[in-house]
């Protein structure tokens, strides 16, 4: 069955009335979009912040009735607004094979790939996370999960604990253990987080070497490796807990740090690391090191 689409621009004070009109006019579904350049990056469990700017887009059924009623609500839509609105009509597809489609299996450094459930690459060496889009932030598509990815596929990670800080999907910390790590540990603040996790890493089988916690329930215990691809602000604001979990001479990776945050990020962990060289992908940096081994009389 094919839908009539109809989209237009409101101000953020004005989206609910909007919305609740575009619902008692029988819309079927109603969408808010981002009507400028003004991306919300990563909200805080709960909060659905909106832009100020927001675009409203709202399907209806495409029957005669109410193709008549969408186009008397875009006369007096175009009267209040000034502007009309968008319609468009969209064709019925098979929405599982538009998915499919989009989400395709993906490598990461030489032998780590992401594939959606039953699509195994043809490669003999790969490891392989089979991961479907979820709720929880964590796919490898952006471009700061795909850094770790890269990272974590060159590391050795044979025998040691990982550390997975905002795990979102749990993406990296099912990787290290699929990569040979013995253990690890995931933690997030938003509980959606914690439940695809535990779901990803059955789906994977290795939840048995997965711990997985809210911050505020971390156990003590440190790990080799600490990852964390969070924002900068936070990580600034992790700094102490972050390295206080590294072993000496342990490694920590930081990512969700655009280019020009690097700096300041870097400055909040280069008294307790020996910091690499800064990677880079698309406006996304990732910053690592090994924590220094501090002499008991220095
Ligand atoms: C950008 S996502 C990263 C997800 C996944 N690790 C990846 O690399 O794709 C950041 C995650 O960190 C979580 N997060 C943000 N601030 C946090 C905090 N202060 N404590 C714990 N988790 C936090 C968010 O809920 C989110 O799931």
């Amino acid at each position: 069955m094919p839908w009539l689409q109809l989209s237009f621009n409101v101000p953020r004070a004005q989206t609910e009335a909007f919305s609740l009109n575009l619902e008692i006019a029988g819309a079927l579904s109603i969408t808010l979009g981002d009507a400028g350049e003004e991306p919300q990056l990563e909200p805080g469990p709960g909060e659905t912040p909106l832009w100020s700017e927001v675009t409203l887009t709202a399907l209806f059924e495409s029957d005669p009735e109410t193709q008549t009623l969408v186009e008397r609500l875009a006369r007096h839509l175009t009267v209040q607004l000034g502007t009309p609105p968008r319609i468009e009509r969209i064709e019925d597809r098979v929405w599982e094979r538009v998915w499919l489609d989009t989400f395709k299996p993906t490598r990461f450094g030489r032998r780590l790939w992401v594939c959606p459930h039953g699509q195994a690459p043809n490669d003999p060496r790969a490891v392989v996370v089979a991961l479907d889009p979820g709720l929880a932030f964590g796919t490898g598509h952006h471009a700061t999960t795909a850094l770790c990815l890269e990272w974590l596929d060159g590391a050795s990670l044979a025998d040691k604990t990982v550390l997975d800080f905002g795990c979102g999907s749990g993406i990296l910390a099912i990787a290290a253990l699929k990569l040979g790590a013995a253990r690890a540990i995931a933690v997030d603040h938003d509980p959606q987080a914690l439940e695809a996790t535990r779901d990803n890493a059955l789906a994977n089988g290795v939840a048995d070497r997965l711990d997985i916690h809210a911050p505020e329930h971390l156990p003590d215990h440190a790990a080799d490796c600490v990852l964390a691809n969070i924002l900068a602000a936070t990580l600034i604001a992790l700094a102490p807990r972050l390295i206080e979990r590294l072993r000496p001479q342990g490694e920590l990776v930081l990512s969700g740090v655009l280019a020009e945050q690097a700096d300041s990020v870097r400055a909040a962990y280069t008294d307790s690391l020996d910091l690499d060289p800064t990677r880079i992908r698309e406006d996304w940096v990732l910053i690592s090191g090994s924590r220094k081994h501090r002499h008991p009389d220095g």
